[in-house]
This record gives structure tokens, C-alpha cells and sequence, in this order.
């Protein structure tokens, strides 16, 4: 079989590899279709710091089951399925109040361990999700970017009183987008980013009112329109944002953020605490997958206005690079596989 494995940081070959065994408890995927994530180009460019090489990246995936370890119901074999990346022990503190996505010992499918840009891919069967016959592949394989939507509005519980504020119109801010107004109703969505291609597809993905904040003051726009956020997510996840999302927040307003810079954000406890704010994070999804086959069931979400190029892998790099290079017309890309 192929592979696409970093073998070292800017180093990306297309390996042919051995068919893997699945072991006990564990299935074999035969892939149909990937995601790329910007933790891909991450890994490929040698900036994630979670990473070991050589690895076999890709953590969005979709395919069929097409072989069975000891423990597992051979009955399986055939079905049609997108795999959680995250594997976590099932008893540390974390894992025992579910929260298995910040297990003390998580591993996870295309960054600690191989993934899914490979013709097969292994799996623990529990990670790999049945999809319904009326859920298409490319929605299938959409799954895990929404699981993140699903992680951070679980912990946001948003309500059609909401107002709520997105940082950025990459994948992360639209999914968040789409799960505000199609599962939450929340009253009004504003999305800020600083290119009006992406917050044009911010309005596609249902965002009520977008702003370019390249050349504005946010607080003043908002302070003009009378707006004030009672929701906030910090999908752009520049170190700055923080402070400015807790100086334009609503007093008792939500506030969550998602990245990962190690540089400070200095930010005061009485801008916080006068306004009573809550600051939740989110990593990853806490066993979301179940949550969006259920909202793609009930066509809360539309998946497919996030879909902007597909390549077969044998294009990997060219899939990755234009990722990379071209944020205007470039949202998910998807590799193929045969
Ligand atoms: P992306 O890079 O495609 O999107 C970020 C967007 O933010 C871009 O459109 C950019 O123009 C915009 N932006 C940057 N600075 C801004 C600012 N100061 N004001 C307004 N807009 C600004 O990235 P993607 O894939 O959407 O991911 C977003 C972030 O979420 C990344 O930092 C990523 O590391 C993080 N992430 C976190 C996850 C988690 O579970 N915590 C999971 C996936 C991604
Ligand atoms: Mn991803
Ligand atoms: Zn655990």
C-alpha cells in the first residue's frame, strides 16, 4: 500500500508500506477520503511540537472496514466509517469524567501515531464510527472538523439569546459558525477575520454580520453598532485577541479560546472579574462524533460549503501547499484515495 509520511520536517514522501494487521480490538480501514488540517502542515513543516518522525499524518478520515482484529465482530467488515483520531486510556481523572480528549495519556491518529493519509489505516474499532447510508462520504469525512464545533459549543452552551462573536474564518470559525445557527439558533452571529474571501464564506456557512478588522478598531465598530457579545470564540488564536475579546465582551459573557501559542497574553484580573466573564478553552473533541452524525442527520450542518478543492493523493504536496498558500479560495481541502 502507499503512505504520506513526513519523514522528517519538510520532508514529505509517498512510501509504499507493508498492508497493516489490525491487532485485538482493532480494525482496518480501507481509506476513501481525507482532510487536510492545518495540524498536517504543521507536522510537515516541523512546528508541532507533539509530533515524532517519520509519521503517517491525517486525522480527518473516511473509509470502509475492510478487516477485523481478535475481539471484534466480524460483522463489521463493509462498513462505511470516519474515525475519531483521539485514543485515550479510559480511567485517568480526565478520561473518567469525560474528558478522554485531554486524557493523561492521549494519543492521537496522525500526530503520536500513524493516521489516516494511507491507502489502510489501523484503528481502535471503538474510534471508528458507522455512518449511515443517508450521510455522503464528503460529509463523512467532515465529521472530525465539526467534532471541534461540537467540543467548544458543549462548553459554551449557547442560547437563542446569545450574541455571539467569532475570531477568525478559517475551517474552525465556520464550522463554530454553522453549529451556532443551525443546532443553537443563536440569535445573532458576527464573524471577524481580515479577508473578505473567507468572511464571504462566513456569510455562506450563515454568520448574520461579518467585519474585516484590518484596518478598524473592533471595539469602536462594535460600540458604533451597540453590539455586545455575550458569546465569544477566538478561532484566529493570535496571542492579542484575548485581551481584546475580554474588553468587548458582554458583562457575564462566554469567552472561549482554542489555540495553542506558548508567548503571554497579558491580560488583568479586574477586566475579567468586574465583568464576571467565563473563560472556557477546548481541545479536540470529548467523544463528539456521535453528536455530529446526529446533527448531519438532521441537516443542522452543511459540510459542503466548507469543501473548497479535492486532490488525489498522489498530489499530496501540491494539496498541502496550496492549502498553505492560498487562505482566499482555499478552505478544506480533501485527498482521495484508491
Ligand atoms: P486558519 O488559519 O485557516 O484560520 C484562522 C483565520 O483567522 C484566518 O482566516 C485569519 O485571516 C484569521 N485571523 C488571524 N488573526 C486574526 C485577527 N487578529 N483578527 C481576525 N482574524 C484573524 O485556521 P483554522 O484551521 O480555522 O484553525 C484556527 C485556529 O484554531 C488555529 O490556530 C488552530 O491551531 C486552532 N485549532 C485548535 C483546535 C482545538 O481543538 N483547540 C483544533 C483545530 C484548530
Ligand atoms: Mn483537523
Ligand atoms: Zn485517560
Amino acid at each position: 500500500m502507499k503512505s504520506i509520511v513526513v519523514k522528517q520536517p519538510n520532508d514529505l514522501i509517498i512510501e509504499e508500506r507493508e498492508v497493516p494487521q489490525p491487532a485485538k480490538g482493532e480494525v482496518r480501514v480501507k481509506v476513501k477520503l481525507a482532510g487536510i488540517c492545518g495540524s498536517d502542515s504543521h507536522i510537515y513543516r516541523g512546528h508541532n511540537p507533539f509530533a515524532k518522525y517519520p509519521r503517517v499524518i491525517g486525522h480527518e478520515f473516511f473509509g470502509i472496514i475492510d478487516d477485523v482484529g481478535e475481539n471484534v465482530d466480524i460483522a463489521r467488515i463493509g462498513e462505511r466509517v470516519s474515525v475519531d483520531p483521539v485514543i485515550s486510556c479510559g480511567h485517568c481523572y480526565p478520561c473518567s469524567v469525560g474528558r478522554p480528549n485531554v486524557c493523561e495519556s492521549l494519543t492521537v491518529l496522525g500526530v503520536h501515531r500513524d493516521g489516516g493519509f494511507s491507502q489502510y489505516a489501523v484503528v481502535p474499532s471503538q474510534n471508528a464510527y458507522t455512518i449511515p447510508d443517508e450521510i455522503s462520504d464528503e460529509s463523512a469525512v467532515m465529521i472530525e472538523p465539526f467534532t471541534i464545533a461540537a467540543n467548544v459549543t458543549a462548553h459554551l452552551k449557547p442560547t437563542e439569546n446569545d450574541v455571539a462573536l467569532i475570531y477568525g474564518a478559517g475551517p474552525m470559525g465556520l464550522t463554530s459558525v454553522q453549529a451556532l445557527k443551525g443546532v443553537y439558533n443563536v440569535k445573532e452571529v458576527i464573524v471577524v477575520d481580515r479577508i473578505d474571501e473567507r468572511l464571504n464564506m462566513a456569510k455562506i456557512s450563515g454568520a448574520d454580520r461579518v467585519i474585516n478588522n484590518t484596518s478598524l478598531s473592533l471595539k469602536d465598530e462594535l460600540d458604533r453598532l451597540s453590539i455586545k457579545p455575550t458569546v465569544i470564540i477566538d478561532a484566529a488564536c493570535h496571542p492579542s485577541i484575548l485581551q481584546e475579546a475580554i474588553t468587548i465582551a458582554s458583562p457575564a459573557a462566554r469567552i472561549l479560546i482554542m489555540g495553542f501559542s506558548s508567548e503571554a497574553c497579558p491580560i488583568t484580573q479586574q477586566s475579567i472579574t468586574s465583568k464576571e466573564l467565563s473563560i472556557f478553552s477546548s481541545r479536540l473533541n470529548a467523544k463528539k462524533f456521535p453528536v455530529v452524525i446526529d446533527w448531519l442527520k438532521e441537516k443542522l450542518i452543511d459540510p459542503q460549503k466548507l469543501i473548497t478543492h479535492r486532490f488525489d493523493y498522489i498530489k499530496v504536496i501540491q494539496a498541502i501547499e496550496t492549502f498553505e498558500k492560498d487562505q482566499k479560495q482555499c478552505c478544506k481541502v480533501l485527498l482521495t484515495f484508491s
